[in-house]
């Protein structure tokens, strides 16, 4: 592509504070990560007037930035290419150079130990470390457990003689992006809390955050944001453990729980209501609970109230393999041979994200229980778990009658209403979104 211009390196005389940078539009911001978080918020730069260079380690996201092609749900080919003269991407971190902002929006998962892996933020500052001048500002966006940005910037520069929060700035300011939200929350209308390392390192980054977050929440320390962003994904899980117990009891006593649910919401303050499902997934709620956890445990103090809405929840794919085992059981059938299409995998509706998608762990019960499981997801074209293929199976009359059983495991845009739910002869409904019939059972 010829037509993508990197970043302006040439400055607008009379414009060198930081401040002036900001207001002239010409503060250069580099993104570590161009992934869920990283590229909406380079976008929301470039849209805002800032020249922005992506850095990510993988090739195949650089050049489709640099392309104008959009890999993600939220972010259209048309808004990459409204800001193609301002916003470009590279693998090589040394294209970075002459940033005044560096954002850090690379992966946080868990370790099989279940501790939060810091390689990839660790990495991502090692090679940005290099970059890093006098009055430069370094923001991390990654969820982090409490204390680690700090601990992690001051070992990226060990040895470069810059001192955080004196030679440069650092600010945590997590992200509450919500992929292929439906509500209109995105960049703009989404608070953005950020704590700096020192209270000069918070005034620069709620400036800059400013320009493209109609609200800015600033915090007292980098580790009130870091605490912050775990604790609003902790009480999520809690929640949904929750209403899993409330759904079970729901169950024994045959009474709807989305009905229970939906009244207890109608209550105007104190309430926020939360819905069973067949586990969940992604890189955030599963996940941050844990570095909170893991917080909570270098601090030794309890964390029993999270540990129990974890286990609670982990148990959710068994429980939906053991009921539609019990369902096709009073059909005279067994898990054994069915053949069991399972509706939406990835780990939320109008992503294709399968990151801790409890669908995984539905498919390993429900072949370890000897059924034979395909999946329709039209945003996950191929799905292999275990080092075996799921066959993919379309949404037609004929190939629904093919089946013993469907589960609805992620609600899949325009399916919800459709006649053919009717087809199969057993059909579980984890979320308790389908209409009511005869073949349909909710969890
Ligand atoms: N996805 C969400 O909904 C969401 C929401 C809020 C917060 N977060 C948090 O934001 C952070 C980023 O998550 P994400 O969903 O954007 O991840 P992602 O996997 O979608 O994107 C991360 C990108 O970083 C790149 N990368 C990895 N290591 C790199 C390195 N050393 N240098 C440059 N690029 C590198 C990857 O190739 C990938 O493109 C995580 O801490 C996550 O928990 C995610």
């Amino acid at each position: 592509m010829t037509d993508v211009l990197v970043p302006a390196l040439v400055r607008r005389p009379g414009t060198d504070t930081f401040d002036g940078l900001v207001e002239s539009r010409t503060l250069r911001v580099g993104i570590v990560g161009l992934g869920y978080t990283g590229l909406p918020l380079g976008l929301g730069f470039a849209a805002a007037g800032f020249p922005v260079r992506g850095l990510d380690t993988d090739a195949a996201r650089a050049a489709q930035v640099m392309r104008g092609e959009s890999y993600l749900p939220d972010v259209s080919d048309a808004e990459l290419a409204s800001v193609n003269s301002r916003l470009s991407a590279t693998t090589e971190p040394g294209e970075l150079a002459g940033s005044d902002v560096l954002m850090i929006c690379v992966p946080t998962p868990v370790t099989g130990s279940q501790q939060a892996n810091l390689d990839y933020v660790d990495a991502a500052l090692a090679s940005v470390a290099p970059l890093l001048r006098r009055g430069m500002l370094l923001v991390v966006q990654s969820t982090v457990p409490p204390g680690a940005t700090a601990a992690a910037v001051a070992a990226a520069v060990a040895g470069t003689g810059l001192e955080p929060g004196i030679d440069f700035h650092v600010a945590m300011a997590p992200e509450r992006v919500d992929p292929a939200n439906t509500d209109g929350w995105n960049l703009a209308n989404t608070p953005k809390v950020v704590g700096g390392l020192t209270p000069e390192c918070t005034r620069r980054a709620a400036l800059l955050f400013g320009q493209v977050c109609r609200t800015v929440v600033p915090v007292s320390s980098l580790e009130v944001a870091e605490l912050a962003k775990v604790f609003e994904n902790t009480f999520r899980l809690v929640n949904i453990g929750l209403t899993l117990e409330l759904s079970d009891l729901c169950q024994e006593l045959g009474i709807p729980v989305r009905e229970v649910i939906d009244a207890a919401a109608t209550k105007p303050y104190g309430f926020l209501a939360h819905y069973p499902g067949p586990g969940v997934g992604g890189e955030c709620i599963p996940v941050d609970p844990l570095f909170l956890r893991e917080a909570a445990a270098r601090a030794g103090t309890d964390m029993e109230l999270v540990a129990a809405a974890h286990r609670r929840i982990e148990q959710r794919p068994q429980q939906v393999v053991e009921r539609l085992g019990a369902l096709l059981d009073r059909r005279g059938r067994s898990l054994r041979g069915a053949k069991v299409l399972l509706v939406g995998v990835s780990y939320k509706t109008g992503v294709a994200d399968l990151r801790n998608a409890p669908a995984l762990d539905i498919v390993r019960g429900l072949r370890a229980a000897g059924a034979q499981v395909s999946y329709h997801d039209p945003l996950v074209p191929e799905l292999e778990i275990d080092g075996a293929a799921v066959p993919a199976a379309g949404w037609t009359a004929v190939e629904l009658a093919q089946q013993d059983a469907a589960v609805l495991v992620t609600p899949v845009r325009g399916l919800e209403d459709d006649v053919l739910w009717g087809v199969p002869p057993v059909v579980l409904d984890t979320h308790n979104r389908l209409s009511a019939a005869s073949n349909v059972a909710v969890l």
